[in-house]
């Protein structure tokens, strides 16, 4: 009889080169390999039976739980009747059609069209893509470099990785690569003056864009790309004013904005989209993840109506576009994306992110109010984190190597619960699914609250 489980791990160091990895502690078998075989709810199981409550939902993705069988089901039929065709030269699906109507109903009213790609990162290629063709139409050739911020995720590609803007994805990859330039993070709690408000933090930043467009040279400067609250980069929602300063500066220098979704699009924050909650009008939303909650890849750059009349303007001039994947609009996908965005209407899952994760945030905050060495609890909607410092009235970050963040999240797995040490700080990340309920939150605090504990003292 083969043992499956041992030779699995063998196969997974021998031949598995697995990404956002230590390669060689895991090739050695010095890190654990996890193998996860089933989940139901906001729960995920291994193959050796130990369950674990998902609070960030894989890659905050997973939206609407795991185990859904009614994606399950769309996803089966759609590969029983027709399983692929292209969406070239104007063909599409029954599926395809009518999830890019639903996600228009659901997009900002000046959104008009949305092209399809099978990941954040092929999103942001998109747009970029898009960005330089709109203004290659518009006769400003010169127009054509992208403003993203430090911290901000965007991807990992050569270009979108490009624009990410933590170091960790650029180090070693000779990016970011021109034309990406970095602005300042809109991280308040990291702010360098800490007399500041929050309202003259968001106005520092703006003038610190502002000086580097005039820099650059606003002839040349065509997009400015931003998550609505930074993600990846630590889970830090936008200070007081900052979208409304930000835009102004952009309207100023006729510069487009890109509002990228991939977490926050269809519900994370409490609002179908993080655009709506914060007062942002971009012209390209990126969105990806939460469109089928994971069960299918599939991604969409959401496109304006003032961007999409200059884009036919140009099919008019130069012919059809030369862009495509061959996997755009991939109908299983597609089906995928339908059922999900039903089950988030009918489960009303929008709405339990903003009331539960009203109530998980206050009931974060409370647990750890007054501990030492927590210097900030964050979020909003279903996306929260804690900061850990190491002295918090003078805000003394702890020495990376220790790794402190890593050693929470690892004691927070011990108790039963899945967080993610962010990658630049010592930031403990939460985003469950949307359909957590308030009994799962008190048990996701409570086990944050003893990691934390058990950590730090
Ligand atoms: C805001 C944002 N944009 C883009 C991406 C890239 O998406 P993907 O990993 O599907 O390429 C991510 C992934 O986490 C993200 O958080």
């Amino acid at each position: 009889m083969l043992d499956r489980d041992n030779d699995l791990t063998a196969w997974d160091r021998d031949h598995f080169f697995h990404p956002s990895t230590h390669m060689g502690a895991h090739a050695r078998g010095d890190t654990p390999t996890r193998v996860m075989a089933g989940g139901e709810g906001v729960f995920i199981t291994d193959r050796d039976g130990k369950r674990s409550l998902d609070a960030f939902a894989g890659l905050y993705c997973v939206n609407v739980g795991y185990g859904r069988t009614e994606i399950a089901e769309a996803i089966s039929k759609q590969a029983h009747e027709l399983a692929y065709y292209h969406a070239y030269v104007g063909h599409g699906t029954e599926a395809s059609i009518t999830l890019a109507q639903m996600i228009i109903e659901r997009a900002p009213a000046h959104m008009s069209r949305v092209y399809f790609g099978l990941s954040g990162s092929d999103a942001n290629e998109t747009n970029i893509k898009l960005i330089w063709y709109y203004n290659n139409i518009l006769g400003r050739p010169e127009k054509k470099k992208i403003i993203s911020r430090w911290r901000g995720y965007h991807g990992s590609g050569v270009m979108t990785g490009s624009l990410t803007g933590l170091a960790l994805f650029h180090a070693h990859f000779d990016l970011p690569r021109a034309p990406i330039l970095h602005t300042e993070a809109p991280y308040y709690f990291r702010r360098e003056d800490r007399n500041q408000t929050e309202e003259q933090f968001s106005a520092h930043c703006a003038a610190k864009l502002e000086e580097m467009i005039l820099a650059e040279g606003p002839d040349t400067i065509a997009a400015f790309i931003g998550e609505p609250i930074l993600g990846t980069g630590g889970i830090v929602p936008p200070p007081a004013g900052y979208w409304a300063a930000i835009q102004a500066v952009l309207t100023k220098y006729d510069i487009l904005l890109v509002a990228d979704e991939v977490v926050t699009g269809f519900g994370r924050l409490g609002t179908m989209f993080g655009s709506d909650h914060y007062g942002m009008t971009p012209d390209l939303i990126t969105i990806a993840k939460g469109l089928t909650s994971a069960y299918a890849p599939l991604s969409g750059s959401i496109v304006s109506d003032r961007m999409w009349q200059v884009l036919v303007q140009g099919s008019d001039e130069f012919g059809p576009i030369g862009h495509g994947w061959t996997y755009s609009a991939h109908p299983i996908c597609a089906a995928a994306g339908v059922a999900n965005l039903k089950l988030i209407d009918e489960l009303g899952l929008v709405d339990n992110a903003r009331v539960t994760g009203a109530m998980f945030r206050a009931g974060l905050a409370d647990a750890l109010a007054g501990h030492k060495n927590v210097g900030e609890v964050r979020g909003d909607g279903l996306m929260a984190a804690v900061e850990f410092v190491e002295d918090k009235d003078d805000r003394r970050f702890f020495d990376p190597a220790r790794k402190i963040g890593p050693a929470v999240s690892a004691a927070l797995l011990d108790r039963g619960v899945i967080g993610r040490a962010m990658p630049q700080g010592d930031i403990l990340g939460f985003a469950p699914p949307l359909c957590l309920t308030e009994a799962e939150a008190e048990t996701v605090i409570a086990a944050a609250a003893s990691a934390v504990k058990a950590v730090l003292g």
